[in-house]
């Protein structure tokens, strides 16, 4: 009976631990540009890179679906666009690495784009995979779960209007996922148009270097009027770290598939980590909370 007792009091002690941690986390940490569907309530959110791309084929259906089947709260994707002006799904600027097709992706036009196998590079089991269009993804998502929609700076052009920055919020709004996407881009000139075309969308400056021109981290947010800062885990420095958690600035870091790499960098301070696989880091930071 005391054993039995005893146990209770020290599995509260340990339950009312670990809340707390999760709550003080939560209260250190910056307000998230995007509303999440499904929030582990942890602080930290878990983005599976290219959807559960180290199972599944990267920006697919299958890997997006993969994802939110292993509790990521937010996906990212890749997108450009089509020869016949299509946002559509893809990571590289050829097609040679990730399907059976060749060549420029802005080269064919959507229906040609559509026939290729994205899937079987990965495993022939998957070759019934499609590149999806981005209206595809915002179907499935909707009401589901969070996107990053990343553009990709081949598509963009000095134009605020008619490029993939303009149809790829059109296309947010038609899904009614404003407040659920959170756009990024490495090219700095999306981030511009897209606060042109809506000033209230969430965007976060995906660290490029040159276009950076010695700006510490916090000028830069300042000057694009960014939501937040995406950067590689090599890039995430303490320096960085301290000047994002003083001016209150989400910070987002790509990619992350180390467990010893992952706690280093939610110790640091990370508001999200893109991670190939979701379900790794949503077991990492449960055990976190309880272990801490
Ligand atoms: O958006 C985070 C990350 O995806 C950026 O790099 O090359 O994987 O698109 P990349
Ligand atoms: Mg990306």
């Amino acid at each position: 009976m005391f054993v039995k007792c005893f146990s209770i009091v020290i599995g509260c002690l340990f339950g009312i631990t670990s809340l707390t941690l999760a709550q003080q986390k939560m209260s250190e940490s910056p307000k998230l540009p995007v509303k999440l569907y499904t929030d582990n309530n942890d602080g930290l959110v878990v983005i599976g890179h290219r959807g559960a791309s180290g199972y599944y084929p990267e920006n697919t259906m299958a890997a997006f679906q993969a994802a939110y089947e292993m509790g990521a709260e937010m996906i990212e994707l890749d997108v450009t666009l089509s020869k016949d002006g299509i946002p559509v799904v893809i990571h590289d600027l050829n097609l040679d690495r990730t399907t059976d097709g060749t060549g420029k992706v802005s080269h064919q036009n959507l229906k040609e784009l559509r026939k290729l196998d994205a899937g079987s590079w990965f495993d022939v089991k998957f070759s019934s995979e499609q590149i999806p269009t981005l209206e595809e993804v915002l179907q499935f998502a909707a009401g589901k779960i969070s996107l990053n929609i990343e553009i990709k700076p081949e598509a963009v052009t000095d134009s605020v209007h008619n490029g993939i920055e303009e149809k790829a919020l059109e296309l947010v709004n038609k899904y009614e996922m404003k407040h659920h996407v959170l756009f990024s881009s490495f090219d700095y000139r999306a981030i511009e148009h897209l606060k042109v075309l809506d000033v209230n969308i969430s965007v976060a400056l995906l660290y490029e270097k040159q276009q950076s021109k010695g700006k510490t981290l916090t000028q830069l947010v300042s000057h694009y009027t960014a939501d937040a800062f995406n950067c590689s885990y090599r890039q995430y420095s303490k320096k960085w770290a301290e000047q994002a958690k003083k001016a209150n600035i989400p910070v987002f870091i790509y990619t992350v598939n180390k467990e010893r790499r992952m706690k280093k960098i939610i110790k640091r301070g990370a508001s999200g980590i893109f991670t190939d696989k979701p379900d790794v880091l949503n077991r990492l930071v449960e055990n976190m909370w309880k272990t801490n």
